[in-house]
């Protein structure tokens, strides 16, 4: 078989080593590239959505998962379906649970799945005017996709302007600030729990922490994603039994009820907090760095589950899991996410025992090198947490390359 992996970075070379690695007979092919991935797939730069759509009708592919959710929203599905061609993700309207905060928290509220209270306004004075009457810290967010960007935590009332000010008036993420949501701040533990959807059932994944600032502690910028881990204490037995009824159910009866036909991955972004879990916002696909530990963490083969969830028949599927725990370290160029250099050769992966997933890295006259923020995605899979981390710090010091960063806490405390 052909398979088609769209995007380049970490979560992508972990799609294609996972699927490779189940069906090692298989052709793989991929929309974008990075030193990894072009040793396990032929690489290809296209940039549209009909170009992709022509190229896998004449490379005759016979299966596609997209990685990132601009092309998703962008209809990416649609026309691939349009063309008889098979794709994973959902289509353009169901995609709107992630590129639109204010569908998603309307559609929350409607089918009272649990979501910070929140109010909507598309003229910056009015929000203005609402935010001054307030004096709790508030959460403003865009609306629409700005890269994990459009989301500003305001512990102050001048936070929550300056945030409104950005978005609305300066317009820093055009027409993604037009309309935003002011959200209550909630108190509690993050989690990342993902789920394969194929509009009729669905079927949960192991729950994920991620860590989004640059440093140490929770310290610094947000970035991309710094690193994650699985399982997570306070996603217990019975957090996921709550999430299960209170969110996923209810999303699926409310897509259902909408008409969607959602097929792909449902990730909702929670916050686990004392009145249980609620839901701080949607992605519509596989999350970066969340899926380098579900692929190692996942024991039934993954293409069969996503043929399953394109046809309908997730309800017929056994998805096993390892039972036991994954980790992932991101290693970053100094100064990510603001300022930072490539370019650097890299170092010691041969020596390097951990698995080894590749974001931004280029291949130069045979030699590996940084080409981009986040570089490596060091991965392992222990008895424990305490287990995979002392492999993957282990493993990681055979590695480096000039101003090499990363965080020495992924896994600590969970
Ligand atoms: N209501 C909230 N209360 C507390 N923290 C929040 C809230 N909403 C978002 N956050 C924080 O901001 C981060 C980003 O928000 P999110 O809704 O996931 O948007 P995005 O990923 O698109 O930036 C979350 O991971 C969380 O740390
Ligand atoms: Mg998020």
């Amino acid at each position: 078989m052909k398979i088609l992996v769209v995007g380049s970075g970490g979560r992508e070379h972990a799609i294609a080593w996972k699927i490779l690695n189940d069906n090692p007979n298989f052709e793989l092919y991929c929309i974008g590239t990075n030193a990894g991935i072009s040793e396990i797939a032929k690489c290809v730069e296209l940039k549209t959505i009909e170009e992709i759509a022509d190229f896998a009708q004449q490379s005759k592919i016979d299966f596609t998962v997209v990685g990132p959710e601009a092309f998703l929203a962008q209809g990416i599905v649609d026309e691939f379906s349009k063309r008889g061609l098979k794709i994973f993700g959902p289509n353009k309207k169901a995609a709107q649970l992630e590129s639109s905060k204010v569908f998603a928290k309307q559609f929350m509220l409607k089918y009272g799945i649990p979501t910070a209270d929140f109010a909507v306004f598309d003229d910056p004075n009015e929000a203005t005017r609402f935010v001054e009457k307030k004096d709790e810290p508030l959460v403003i967010k865009a609306d629409g996709l700005a890269a994990g960007k459009g989301t500003f935590v305001a512990k102050t009332k001048q936070e929550a302007l300056n945030a409104i000010d950005l978005l609305m008036r300066k317009k820093i993420f055009k027409e993604a600030g037009a309309k935003i949501v002011v959200e209550k701040f909630l108190e509690g533990k993050e989690v990342s729990a993902l789920a394969f959807c194929d509009g009729q059932t669905v079927v949960p994944m192991p729950g994920c922490m991620d860590y989004k600032r640059a440093y140490d502690n929770d310290q610094g910028p947000n970035t991309g994603g710094m690193g994650c881990v699985s399982p997570v204490s306070h996603y217990d037995k019975q957090m996921q039994h709550m999430t299960y009824k209170l969110v996923f159910e209810r999303t699926l009866e409310g897509l259902q009820k909408e008409g969607i036909d959602y097929r792909g991955v449902i990730y909702a972004g929670l916050m686990i907090t004392k009145q249980g879990p609620f839901v701080l916002e949607y992605n519509c696909r596989f999350g970066d760095p969340e899926t380098q530990v579900l692929m190692l963490l996942l024991k039934s083969n993954l293409l069969e589950i996503l043929q399953a969830t394109v046809e309908r028949q997730l309800s017929r599927m056994k998805v096993d899991w390892f039972g036991k725990a994954g980790i992932c370290v991101v290693l970053a160029s100094g100064g990510y996410p603001e300022n930072y250099e490539i370019g650097y050769e890299i170092k010691g992966l041969e020596e390097c025992k951990a698995i080894v997933f590749h974001a931004g890295t280029k291949k130069v006259n045979g030699k590996c090198v940084t080409n981009g923020g986040r570089v490596l995605n060091v991965c392992a899979v222990g008895e424990t947490v305490a287990h995979a981390r002392e492999i993957v710090y282990r493993e990681i010091k055979k590695i480096h390359f000039e101003k090499m960063h990363y965080r020495t806490d992924i896994g600590l405390n969970v």
